[in-house]
């Protein structure tokens, strides 16, 4: 007992024991002091149109384009591309050219979340990349949400003079089509999700189902 080395590696133990049980205990107990869960984040989520001045670091565009990526997609052919505008002249030109869009203007930047043409399906399933792009645009939301970040998505497709505006401003190549364009900052102040629970648009089993709902 007197070997330091011994005392240390007992010690060392001791420290992964406990660190162990902090995680697991946590976990067990669904914890939400430092870690709050997907559902409270999918329920609180809210658009944001008005933001603070403050700049959003790298790290967190980061995060919200890998969360945009890590979405579902139609046989994973991830047809998503995006474009970070966090230049203030382009922030700008959305802001004043867009009547649903002025909050560019104050936005420390916009993702616009594109579909490649080339790189969806053929024939009838075409259009998945629709879906594709609007599940990653809604991941994206969600993580902007769960790092403290306001956000909005603010269509494009398929109004094709909006898309056609975007195209041009853009430069995008003729297979890229600009879906939304989600304004992001850190919010102004507090925000407060909309109840839309609505009992009465579920069906069960078929459309003329009657079933009491309990809540
Ligand atoms: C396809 C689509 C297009 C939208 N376009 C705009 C828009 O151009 N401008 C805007 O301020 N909000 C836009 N929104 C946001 C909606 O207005 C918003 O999601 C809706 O009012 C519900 O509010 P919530 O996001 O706070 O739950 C759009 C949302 C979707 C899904």
């Amino acid at each position: 007992m007197k070997n330091p080395t011994y005392l240390i590696l007992l010690l060392a133990i001791g420290l992964v024991f406990v660190s162990y049980k902090w995680v697991t205990s946590s976990q067990a107990t669904g914890s939400t002091e430092t870690k709050p869960t997907t559902i409270e984040d999918i329920m609180t989520r809210t658009s944001v149109r008005a933001y603070s001045d403050r700049k959003v670091e790298s790290e967190k565009i980061d995060t919200l384009l890998r969360a945009a990526m890590a979405a579902p997609s139609a046989g994973n052919k991830q047809p998503w591309r995006f474009i970070v505008i966090d230049d203030r002249n382009t922030l700008d030109w959305i802001g004043e050219n867009f009547r649903t869009m002025t909050m560019a203007k104050n936005a420390a930047l916009a993702i616009v979340m594109c579909g490649d043409l080339t790189a969806t399906f053929g024939g009838d399933a075409k259009d998945y990349w629709i879906e594709d792009v609007s599940a990653a645009s809604e991941n994206l939301l969600l993580a902007a949400h769960a790092i403290g970040l306001g956000a909005v998505w603010c269509g494009i497709y398929p109004q094709t003079e909006r898309v056609e505006q975007f195209s041009q401003q853009l430069h995008l190549p003729a297979d890229i089509v600009p879906m939304a364009c989600i304004c992001i900052g850190y919010p102004s102040g507090p925000t407060t999700p909309k109840d839309k629970w609505k009992p009465e648009y579920i069906h069960y089993n078929t459309w003329d189902s009657v079933r009491t709902i309990l809540r």
